[in-house]
């Protein structure tokens, strides 16, 4: 399949390119498209042959459920059966944005979407372009991250392409997204809620709008992806910088991504000095990517505090380096 790249203002999306991409959709095509968090690979909610085929394009196991993308809480209430009355404070604090909420499924969300479960995640993206793709759509989208399955998910048009192209149908191109980690995803079908994936909207500001709504246990977390090279994770500049010393002594290709404020005493063949968490946040997933592109032997990364923002990001750290810490 040739894939269509659609170039969409990241502010104004034209009308015509957006009609042009919804016409792929309602033709039961993939689209990928910026949101604000990473980009998804969308197809109509309500044509299942389409949603099946997100599956194969990304070679997802089929036990995992996609979320639909809505337009706002009343397109999302159509989706879902059943919520507690809670969920709707919850939707006004935070919607459009990065929270997913997950809910019994109407008896119409076709099985493919909810991996055959009997719930299904919601949320309303703030991005421009995806809101209008909804938008011209007339439904809901269903999308996960727009990268092979066991891939970092992809912030830039450049990783769908180098994941994706060849596969799906259209990529809308609106430029690098904006949080660079996925939404949080909150299970509302028991209380206490809980988060299934730390995200962008951290628990405590979950929790400055419903307190002791949520479980602080963060439940079933899924794989995330390991780079080639070894990665090793430190909470400190005075704990890295002795094995720098014996692996660059050594000759290894090294990476080192950080946000404190230090200078490193070698030269590593990747250097990503960020200037705060947002900025790691939204830098991670191309670092894992550029360390396979650059063949490093071993990956530094610096893990934040588990509060806030930073849970998020210790998550998806922690997962990258399988544990491994130094210290
Ligand atoms: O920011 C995001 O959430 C991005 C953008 C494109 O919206 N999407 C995304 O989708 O990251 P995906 O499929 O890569 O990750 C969604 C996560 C998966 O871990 C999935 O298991 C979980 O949400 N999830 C979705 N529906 C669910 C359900 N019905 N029950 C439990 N978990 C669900
Ligand atoms: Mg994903």
């Amino acid at each position: 399949m040739n894939t269509l790249y659609l170039k969409a203002d990241p502010e104004h999306p034209d009308p015509e390119i957006m009609d042009q991409a919804a016409s792929f959709l309602a033709a039961g095509e993939l689209v990928a498209f910026p949101t604000e968090t990473v980009y998804g690979l969308g197809a109509r909610a309500d044509i299942e042959a389409a949603v099946e085929r997100i599956f194969a394009a990304k070679e997802r196991p089929p036990e995992n459920p996609l979320i639909i993308h809505v337009n706002g809480w009343a397109m999302a209430r159509s989706y879902l059966a059943d919520y507690p009355p809670e969920v709707e404070k919850l939707v006004e604090a935070f919607w459009p944005g990065p929270l997913t909420i997950v809910a019994r499924a109407a008896r119409h969300v076709p099985a493919a979407v909810r991996a055959g479960g009997p719930n299904v995640g919601v949320r309303m993206p703030s991005h421009p372009v995806a809101l209008a793709l909804i938008e011209h759509a007339g439904v809901g989208v269903a999308a996960p991250s727009a990268n092979l399955s066991g891939r970092p998910s992809p912030t830039s048009p450049t990783h769908v392409r180098q994941d994706l192209d060849g596969r799906i149908a259209v990529i809308l191109d609106g430029g690098t997204t904006g949080f660079g980690i996925e939404s949080t995803v909150l299970d509302v079908t028991e209380k206490p809620f809980r988060v299934l994936r730390s995200g962008a909207i951290s628990l405590e500001q979950l929790d400055a709008v419903l307190p002791r709504f949520f479980s602080t246990e963060i439940l079933r977390q899924p794989p995330q992806y390991q780079p080639q090279a070894v990665v090793y994770v430190f909470d400190h500049p005075k704990l890295l910088l002795p094995v720098l010393d014996e692996a660059v002594q050594t000759g290894k290709r090294i990476g080192v991504a950080f946000f404190s404020d230090f200078t490193l005493p070698v030269p590593a063949a990747l250097e990503i000095r960020c200037s705060g968490l947002e900025d790691y946040a939204a830098r991670l997933f191309e670092i894992l990517r550029a360390a396979d592109e650059q063949n490093l032997d071993q990956l530094f990364l610096e893990i934040p505090e588990p509060t806030g923002l930073g849970r998020a990001i210790a998550d998806r750290v922690l997962k990258a380096a399988a544990g491994q810490r130094l210290g």
